[in-house]
């Protein structure tokens, strides 16, 4: 069970936030708006939400899961792959320390985004992805086997992030688009399968048994709520034009 969320509010900047999606430029109000509905469902989980202030000089800074992996046992300070998203992480060590004893670092030439990890219990699947590399990944690991967990490289070639693609919501069930369908590791999984075209949907996060996904993907919802999970909505079409999802604008511990 999660306690925790850390979330950043969206600055204005955001709509020069980096993309490939091709969905055009966010409507900044709009944004807001969905961003603090997201802080509303993170709170209908149960949730103690932290809410930081806007960062004008990082457009993409509301994307808080990429600069920190948050375990039971430590925090991991990343080094994100996208140059521009590098001094991110440290306007989030301050808060990260408040509520960590144990704060460790991914340090050059290792880039760590942890849009790339996905947690299963005390193993991490860590994404080989543009963002995030083989010497990032093997220090990761490094520090999860410190504190008793661990942690294995999933090779990927079509997605932004890993959790682009993949979505564990707990009791073995995975929700998974695309090449993560038929890999290898992920067989003993219960998988639901994602389809192309609702494949954003993929990026559905598992709160304390309710899962939160993104607005206008029914088949989606049907088949999580079909699964036995209370489904909560959340509309982040804005986001969505920028390449993040529900995972990406919070921490979750
Ligand atoms: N716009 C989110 C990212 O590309 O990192």
């Amino acid at each position: 069970m999660f306690k925790h969320a850390i979330v950043r509010l969206p600055c204005e900047a955001l709509i020069n936030g980096l993309t490939e999606a091709k969905l055009g430029k966010p409507d900044y109000s709009k944004a807001l708006l969905q961003h603090d509905d997201y802080v509303s469902a993170l709170k209908e989980c149960g949730l103690n939400v932290t809410v930081l202030k806007a960062l004008d000089e990082f457009p993409d800074s509301c994307f808080v899961e990429d600069v920190a992996l948050m375990t039971p046992h430590c925090a991991v300070l990343t080094r994100p792959g996208a140059p521009s998203r590098r001094g991110e992480v440290e306007h989030i060590a301050d808060v990260v320390k408040i509520f960590y004893d144990r704060v460790e670092h991914i340090i050059a030439p290792g880039q760590v985004e942890a849009g790339d990890i996905m947690m299963v219990g005390d193993h991490y699947y860590i994404g080989l992805s543009s963002r995030t590399n083989r010497e990032g990944a093997n220090q990761l690991i490094s520090i999860l086997e410190k504190y008793g967990m661990s942690g294995s490289m999933v090779e990927m070639a079509e997605m932004l992030h890993l959790k682009t693609g993949l979505g564990y919501l707990e009791n073995n069930v995975l929700l998974a688009c695309g090449e993560f369908i038929s890999k290898s590791e992920f067989q003993n999984y219960n998988i639901i399968k994602i389809n192309e075209k609702q494949s954003y949907s993929a990026n559905s996060v598992w709160i304390n048994d309710i899962v939160l996904v993104p607005s206008g993907f029914p088949e989606t919802a049907k088949a999580i709520g079909d699964a036995g999970y209370r489904v909560r909505e959340v509309d982040v079409s804005e986001f969505r034009k920028l390449d993040g999802g529900l995972s990406c604008l919070s921490l979750r511990f």
